[in-house]
This record gives structure tokens, sequence and C-alpha cells, in this order.
């Protein structure tokens, strides 16, 4: 398989259906990879990705570096009170020091919305947005869009319910957009004050409470209520939120039979979601995971590699 080059992904506006499509069917050559006993190729060697990640992460940050060491990318983590900018380095300056080192691609993770498009017009290389602020997060989008497809053979046609603070949510602004352009049916469910105001132009319906927009759906999506983003006029108290919103078997049940459960993670067990759900036999949560590693290396080839290059995983 060859490819198109994919400059940047800040935004699933990157992608048309045709390119997303492709970043799947890549992603289901290196999934095979990764499961491999060497899970190993040389597609990116002598290519430098840096994760530079400003906010806190466990799995976009592990699945970027294992995705780059899995293409024989020389790899590099900044971030944190282990960068400069904890000394008082501008973003700016940070970006034109690590666009000095030749890196081919920055994988960025900020606080701040817009942060990844800010990099983009700083830097010769190729951004990759791992999740700024409240924007957008697109590579969580594909993983779970090819999660979808591999637990349920399709994702034209398919109903997915994504429950819970929709509004801060950059993963349900992500999945909206792509799920869209690849026929999906979204519906938002979650108390008023966390539903989306741009929830028109994310082509998404919106239910205030959970249990009509879980019927019938093919995928259950739940956010993570994130205490971090919320003033406390938004919801009430927490139990009363498990209450009224969490998923536990007899909410999922309203689903269609054969319905997954989805969890970006870090998931608030109790809260937005029982124990009985995250661990049961509906949940693909870890699958989610696998996913992650595999289709980051698919956005890492499109972004990296020379153009016409095969992807060497045959
Ligand atoms: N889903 C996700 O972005 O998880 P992390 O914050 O652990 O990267």
């Amino acid at each position: 398989m060859t490819h198109t080059r994919l400059r940047h992904l800040t935004s699933v506006h990157d992608l048309d259906r045709a390119m997303a499509l492709r970043v799947l069917d890549t992603a289901d050559a290196f999934l095979e990879v990764t499961r491999r006993p060497v899970r190993k190729v040389p597609t990116l060697r002598g290519k430098t990705v840096i994760n530079a990640f400003f906010e806190a992460s466990t799995r976009t940050r592990t699945s970027f570096e294992l995705a780059g060491k899995r293409l024989g990318a020389d790899v590099v983590n900044i971030g944190g009170s282990a960068s400069s900018t904890s000394k008082g380095e501008t973003l700016k300056d940070t970006v034109a020091t690590l666009d000095a080192m030749h890196a081919d691609v920055i994988v960025v993770r900020h606080v701040a919305s817009g942060a990844a498009d800010y990099i983009k017009a700083r830097t010769r290389a190729s951004v990759v947005n791992g999740g700024d602020g409240m924007h957008e997060h697109p590579t969580q989008a594909l993983l779970d869009a090819f999660t979808m497809r591999r637990a349920l053979g399709r994702i034209e046609g398919l109903t997915v319910a994504i429950c819970g603070d929709v509004q801060h949510s950059r993963v349900a602004r992500s999945n909206a957009l792509l799920l869209s352009l690849l026929g999906a049916e979204v519906r938002f469910a979650g108390p008023r004050t966390l539903l989306p105001h741009d929830r028109e132009s994310l082509g998404a319906k919106c239910f205030d409470r959970i249990e009509p927009a879980l019927e019938g759906a093919d995928v259950v999506m739940m956010l993570r209520i994130q205490q971090e983003r919320l003033g406390s006029a938004l919801l009430p108290t927490l139990r009363e939120y498990a209450r009224y919103y969490g998923l536990n078997q007899k909410r999922l049940a309203l689903a269609r039979p054969d319905a997954i459960v989805m969890h970006p993670g870090p998931m608030n067990r109790g809260v937005e979601i029982n124990d009985d759900v995250a661990d049961g036999s509906r949940s693909v949560i870890l699958n989610q995971v696998e996913s992650g590693v595999a289709v980051r290396m698919a956005v890492l080839y499109f972004c990296a590699s020379e153009p016409g290059q095969a992807i060497g995983a045959d």
C-alpha cells in the first residue's frame, strides 16, 4: 500500500472521507505488526518524531511513543516540568527550538484550544494534535472509528450515542465530525449545561436525558466528567450525575443487543460508567487502547514517510 501525504492533522477537517478510510485501512496492516513477536518495521527509519505533551496523558503519549518506535523513527518526549516551559519559555520559542532540530513530526498535547494550529503556523514539521483544550483530538476519533469498524464490521449507518460532558470534550467534537464524514448518525446526550452550543455544525442530535439517546444505539460512548474544566454551576453533584446519566446495565439494555461500549479514558468509575459495564463483555475500552497504537502508526506514516513509500509491513 502506498500513500498520499498528510501534511498536518490538527483537526478532523484535515481529512476527507477517502483519506480517513486510507488511514483506517493502513492501521489494519499496522495492527497486525503490533501483534507480531517482533513489533517493528523500518518504515520511518531516519525520521524524528517529537512528542510535546504539555498536559497529562497516559494513552495518547504512550501510544504515539510506541507508534514512532515501532516504525523505526527516533522518538523524543518533552513537556511538563521536564521542559523549559516550566522556566518561563514561551510556546513560540519552544516550537522554534524543536524546529531548529529538524523534527519531521511534532505531536502536541496542550491545555489551550488552538495550540496545535498555533504550532503548525510556526514549524516546518508536520503537526499532529494529540488533544488541545476543548478543541479537537483527531487521532482519538480515528482510533474510535477503527475500533467500531473492527467490532461491528462497518461505520456507515451506525447509530453512535456519545454521552456525558459533551461541551468540554474534544473527543466528542472530533468523533462527531469524523463519524458524520463516514456516514454514521451521532447522538449527544447529557445535562443541558453540558451539551455543546455548536451542536448543529457538528451534525449531532441532542438529548438532555440519556435513555432516549441509548434506544437502538449500536455504539455507546461514555465521556469522562472533566472536573478540571467544569464550573460547579454546570453540575449539581457527581452522585446526582451518576444517578441520572451514569451507564449501568439497565440503561445499556436500551441499546441494541450487540451494542458495544466505549470510553476514551481515563474513566471515572462509578460516575459516568459502572464497573460491571466498563469491565463487561460488551466493553471494547481496551480494544480502543490497542487500536490507538496501530492508528497512530498509520498517521505518522502518512505524515512522515516519503511520497510513494510502502508501509513496510508485508
Ligand atoms: N483518551 C486520551 O486522550 O487519554 P489520555 O489523556 O490518557 O491520553
